[in-house]
């Protein structure tokens, strides 16, 4: 008897142990493979990030995700002066060059209900270059003026796909969405584990972390992703000020009116020979298949930024990761819906809200 319980175990654990290292069967490409169903999967989350929106709302509507902000900053995008030829595209071309900024800290979740900074959560870090064409880049076709990196503060997504993401979105039980059914095989362990790492403990303050794009993005003619580290990981906030609800906005007001933030901003090439393929953002590409290289500093000037009018200001701005250089584009099918979705969310909350996108975003 003792000994069937050992096998039963050893069996459940192998189980357990294949499915969650064979889960992924992404191949890895240098170009991307679009399915025939994007046009359907799109307008599907679309529909479901309203419907939630309407969900949560009170008379205020709030973006569909990454809801709550701690603040927008001013910024100052600052591209390295030495860089290697192979990273010398776009923004990059141009060592030494200086871009002004907005970025927007978040929290992950959507909507503002019981959104407390001790939550476990994701963590947004929204970058908004503009007049990125002042200095004598080309023109590109989609007509953004401004260049713009998403990212949060986990270095994989938590799931594969655009199919399994509106799934996810769908499902009433967002835990039985993980583990459905009794065959473990089916189960979606590896997503499961990369969903309970991004659902992490708050950082220390919001300029005291890394941030991710998780997906992939073009660099000229490489794939890359990207990532912005704290210069500074140090530096403890008293456990007092962790019950505020709104913790992370005061330690970021309380560091920036003491001295200046700084992140590197870096870049991660994709190595085809390596498992590191573009359609699937729920597997991380290892820092020791290809490195992240620096190729500019983010400075965030000391400020104050709590002011009514800089709220509403940021409240209005909208990000996506289209808002780009063709040189930057985003590929991969979660970052090709991505596209219509941060549009259709957009433009819901600005009409409901009554509220124009600002077009002045000079300071
Ligand atoms: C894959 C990695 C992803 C990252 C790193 C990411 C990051 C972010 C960040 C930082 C924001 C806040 C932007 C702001 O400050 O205004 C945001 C907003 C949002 N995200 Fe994502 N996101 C990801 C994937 C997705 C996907 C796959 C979808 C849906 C298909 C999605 C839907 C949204 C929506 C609807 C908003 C709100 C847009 C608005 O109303 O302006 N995100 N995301």
């Amino acid at each position: 008897m003792r000994f069937l319980k050992i096998v039963l175990v050893i069996s459940l654990f192998l189980c357990l142990f294949f499915a969650y290292h064979f889960s992924s069967n992404a191949p890895v490409t240098e170009n991307e493979i679009i399915r025939d169903d994007e046009e359907v999967q799109a307008n599907r989350s679309a529909k479901q990030f309203i419907k939630d929106l309407d969900a949560d709302r009170t008379t205020y509507v709030a973006r569909g995700a990454h809801s709550k902000a701690h603040a927008c900053v001013k910024a100052y995008f600052e591209i390295n002066e030495k860089i290697e030829p192979e990273f010398q595209h776009g923004l990059f071309s141009l060592p030494g060059k200086t871009y002004k900024a907005w970025i927007r800290f978040s929290n992950g979740k959507g909507g503002m209900k019981g959104n407390y900074d001790s939550n476990k959560d994701a963590h947004g870090m929204a970058l908004k270059l503009f007049n990125v064409y002042q200095h004598g880049l080309e023109r590109h076709t989609g007509g953004s003026e401004t260049q713009e990196f998403l990212m949060h503060d986990s270095p994989v997504f938590f799931v594969a796909n655009i199919n399994d993401y509106n799934q996810f979105l769908e499902s009433e039980d967002k835990i039985l969405y993980f583990v459905k059914g009794i065959n473990p095989f089916k189960w979606k362990l590896r997503e499961l584990m990369n969903a309970l790492e991004t659902l992490k403990p708050p950082p220390e303050s919001p300029l005291k972390t890394q941030y991710f794009s998780n997906t992939a993005y073009k660099l000229g003619p490489r794939n890359i992703k990207f990532s912005a580290r704290a210069c500074s990981l140090q530096d403890k906030t008293s456990s007092d000020e962790k019950s505020n609800p709104d913790f992370l906005q005061k330690e970021m007001a309380k560091e920036l009116i003491a001295g200046e933030g700084c992140f590197d901003f870096m870049v991660q090439l994709q190595d085809p020979k390596k498992y590191m393929p573009i359609e699937d953002p729920s597997i991380e590409w290892r820092e020791s298949d290809s490195p992240f290289i620096p190729v500019a500093k983010i400075v965030i000037p000391r400020q104050s930024f709590n002011s009514p009018e800089q709220r509403e200001f940021c409240e209005n701005l909208s990000f996506s990761p289209w808002n780009s250089l063709d040189t930057h584009r985003p590929i991969g099918e979660l970052n090709r819906i991505r596209k219509e979705v941060y549009k259709a969310s957009s433009k819901y909350r600005h009409t409901q809200n009554h509220a124009d996108v600002p077009t002045n975003l000079d300071w």
